[in-house]
């Protein structure tokens, strides 16, 4: 039983064949095109031969003796035309054939663009398959009936091109570009193209069955000898070459006009490159926004939930739940302010919403199920429309049953860029979407939190917050199918790390560089922290940077037990340095300094107080023998008291964890000021919206209320949010 890939090689190498196959056939079936337009030449020997005579240059004999050989050798069958070619008007079945063969085109010239997004290979691959269908149309379509090898050619590179697609639909191109052994998703113009081209193969069968035929007759017709039909010959082979002059003339301009539509349809759909990013070599690593401008200047983007079918590495498939067939989804990227509508629709078979986590998005769309919103039902739509602000490394997810959709892949970078360009960008800047899977392939990973305050470690037994992940992954692919980062020497590198894991903590390191945190949740710090290694929890952001001063090939990867193996892992190569072998990696995070939230000062960013300071104490429990309750201050969501702001107020939240696992508690609308964690008090606190408190430990936060609605402030492990461990902040008008 050949593997998915194995299945791969051999599907495409049969298209490559197939593809092959026809261009040949088609070069022959236009080389006799090509003979018959030098016949043509010799057609006009004719009159040139009668015009030279006239004005006595040759005599009659000359003459004479001229006109019976031109005559003569054009009776003769040439040997490079194809049998039945003859001249007339194209049959009805050419010209159905010319139609699909253009429809073909036209489709794949309307989605050469997007694909040119993903890779220049794809891009080209689809303009060159949209000419070869307008060409092929174009010379069908002057009727010329080219015998068996023209339809053949035709037959076989649709054939081809079917194939291909059916490929890779169900199991993937191993190799080309970044998508190579990726299964795509069906997009919206494949049924249509694919039913044009299915009628276009049988329309081609057919006429190349009848041609068969037809050339058989026609070469019996050749061998009995030529009458005095021989000047309408004549006549009709001048037609001919004169209308192919023509032909080719009107191909050359249509084919000017598709390109330049082409590249006006490019220039506006591909992304721009802001100053911000140099993105040349991580172009492709995350897909980029499928942004299109509307005319009021609000960016606005399609996003389609729908279920795919994914591979996470070589021969680990499952089915995924993806934003525009994609995990994670589409990267978007707006600058502050500018206004971001986003028309979603739920192609899965169960409701779901997006949260646009850690933007001040209005109440309304901040896409909690039955609290700001009607969950969006399958099939339906939901517009999402608000300011992107502020700036910094957000991400958006599903909101809805997060234990069943949360760790399947619904979420996605949104990079809010600053409504002032940055003074001193990096060189280059990478998005890395950390996440987990349940693939039931694989050994189970051990807890991965509770170690950071560096007693709990392993002790605990089983976590209800643990779903019973096996593999990790880096921007949708696990170790080795990770997409290596490319950097050159003396740049400097800006990592955004995101970790969408429901219930893991990561510990970022990459060998033979140090880290330098910037960012807190996309906030900045007032200084870089350098660090060798970053903790991450679930839900958390943080920006890095590092300078690439060790040629080479390094491995960014994750210091807990067993997460490197699980597949986070994911390749720095040097320019010039690429197949390199890499020292043996790092095991374990004994002796280093590792980022921590006392290490840093925030730059403080946030509003200033109008009105009277607000306090609640939150104890976070529950998880007690096993059970999947999880509370705050006794209760579990909804029961749990609400907390009470008003407009303006400094709402200081005291939080204490009384569990045995870590809790990575969210607010929504607002970002805060960390005052305190555990017993240090941070004298410039940082600025973030998810603050991870660890077993029996205290953290201390603040926030102005400055968005008017119900907000949730939840633990962002699923499992823990659906055990209850949410209150509501509610705004009191007055
Ligand atoms: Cu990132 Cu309530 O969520
Ligand atoms: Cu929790």
């Amino acid at each position: 039983m050949p593997t998915g890939t194995e299945l791969g090689w051999l599907v495409m190498l049969s298209c490559l064949l197939a593809v092959g196959g026809g261009v040949v056939l088609l070069a022959w079936a236009i080389a006799g095109l090509a003979g018959r337009a030098t016949r043509g030449n010799d057609a006009t020997a004719l009159p040139s031969l009668q015009h030279r005579y006239a004005r006595g240059e040759i005599g009659r004999e000359e003459y004479q003796r001229g006109r019976a050989e031109l005559l003569r050798s054009r009776s003769d069958p040439p040997s490079s035309s194809l049998a039945g070619s003859t001249v007339s008007r194209p049959h009805r079945l050419e010209v159905w054939a010319a139609g699909l063969s253009l429809a073909a085109g036209l489709i794949h010239l309307v989605a050469a663009p997007e694909h040119l997004r993903e890779w220049w290979g794809y891009g080209y691959f689809f303009l060159a398959a949209a000419i070869g269908q307008v060409l092929y149309a174009q010379l069908l379509f002057r009727g010329d009936r080219r015998g068996p090898a023209f339809y053949a050619a035709g037959l076989l590179g649709t054939l081809g091109i079917i194939a291909l697609y059916v490929a890779t639909r169900t199991v993937g191109i191993p190799v080309f570009g970044p998508a190579a052994g990726e299964v795509e998703p069906i997009g919206a113009l494949d049924l249509p193209s694919k039913l044009v081209e299915l009628a276009l193969v049988v329309v081609l069968a057919i006429l190349l069955q009848r041609s068969r035929s037809a050339g058989v007759r026609a070469s019996e017709a050749q061998s009995t000898p030529s009458g005095p039909s021989d000047e309408r010959r004549v006549d009709r082979d001048q037609r001919s070459y004169r209308l192919s002059r023509r032909a080719l003339l009107l191909g050359l301009a249509g084919g000017a006009v598709g390109l330049l539509g082409f590249l006006a349809i490019a220039e506006r759909w591909l992304p721009r490159r802001s100053p911000a990013r140099a993105a040349e070599p991580g172009e492709g690593l995350l897909a980029a926004s499928p942004r299109a401008r509307a005319a009021n200047g609000t960016m606005e983007i399609q996003l389609t939930a729908e279920e795919v079918a994914w591979e996470l590495a070589p021969g680990k498939r499952i089915k995924a739940l993806s934003y525009n067939g994609q995990v994670p989804g589409p990267e978007l990227r707006v600058r502050e302010g500018e206004r971001l509508r986003v028309v979603f629709t739920n192609r899965l078979s169960v409701p779901t919403t997006i949260h646009w986590h850690g933007v001040d998005v209005p109440n309304p769309m901040d896409g909690v199920p039955d609290l700001t919103q009607p969950a969006v039902q399958p099939g339906d739509t939901f517009v999402y429309e608000f300011d992107a602000r502020p700036a910094g490394t957000r991400w958006y997810h599903t909101h809805f049953a997060s234990t069943q959709q949360l760790d399947r892949g619904l979420y996605a970078p949104l990079i809010i860029e600053p409504a002032e360009p940055e003074p001193n960008p990096p060189d280059r800047e990478y998005t890395l979407v950390l996440s987990a899977w349940v693939t039931g392939q694989g050994s189970l990973l051990p807890p991965s939190d509770g170690m950071m305050g560096g007693m709990m470690g392993g002790m605990m037994g089983p976590r209800s917050s643990d779903p019973g992940y096996d593999t990790l992954a880096v921007n949708g692919k696990a170790f080795p199918a990770t997409q290596p980062l490319l950097v050159r020497e003396g740049d400097r590198v800006r990592l955004r790390l995101i970790n969408a894991s429901g219930a893991r903590t990561h510990l970022i390191f990459l060998e033979g560089h140090r880290l330098r945190v910037t960012h807190t949740d996309g906030n900045p710090l007032q200084q870089p922290v350098t660090v060798d290694a970053v903790p991450i929890a679930p839900a958390e952001r943080y920006d890095v940077e590092f300078t690439a001063d060790r040629p080479g090939v390094w491995s960014l990867h994750d210091l807990l037990p067993g997460q490197t193996e699980a597949g986070l892992r994911v390749q720095v190569v040097y320019d010039g340095h690429e197949g390199q072998t890499e020292a043996p990696l790092r095991r374990d995070a004994a002796g280093l300094a590792l980022w921590s939230y006392a290490a840093g000062r925030g730059a403080d960013t946030l509003p200033v107080p109008a009105g009277s300071t607000r306090d609640y104490r939150l104890t976070l429990s529950g998880g007690m023998m096993g059970s999947d309750v999880w509370t705050i201050n006794g209760r579990a969501y909804p029961d749990t008291d609400p907390l009470p702001v008003r407009r303006g107020d400094r709402v200081r939240l005291r939080l204490f964890n009384m569990s045995m696992e870590s809790h990575p508690m969210h607010l929504h609308g607002h970002s805060f000021r960390l005052n305190a964690i555990g017993v240090r008090r941070l004298a410039a606190p940082l600025v973030k919206d998810v603050v991870d408190v660890q077993p029996m430990e205290a953290a201390e936060l603040e926030f102005v209320a400055d968005n008017p609605g119900n907000w949730l402030f939840h633990c962002h492990k699923p499992m823990h949010m659906e055990g209850g461990m949410v209150a509501l902040v509610r705004y009191e008008s007055g």
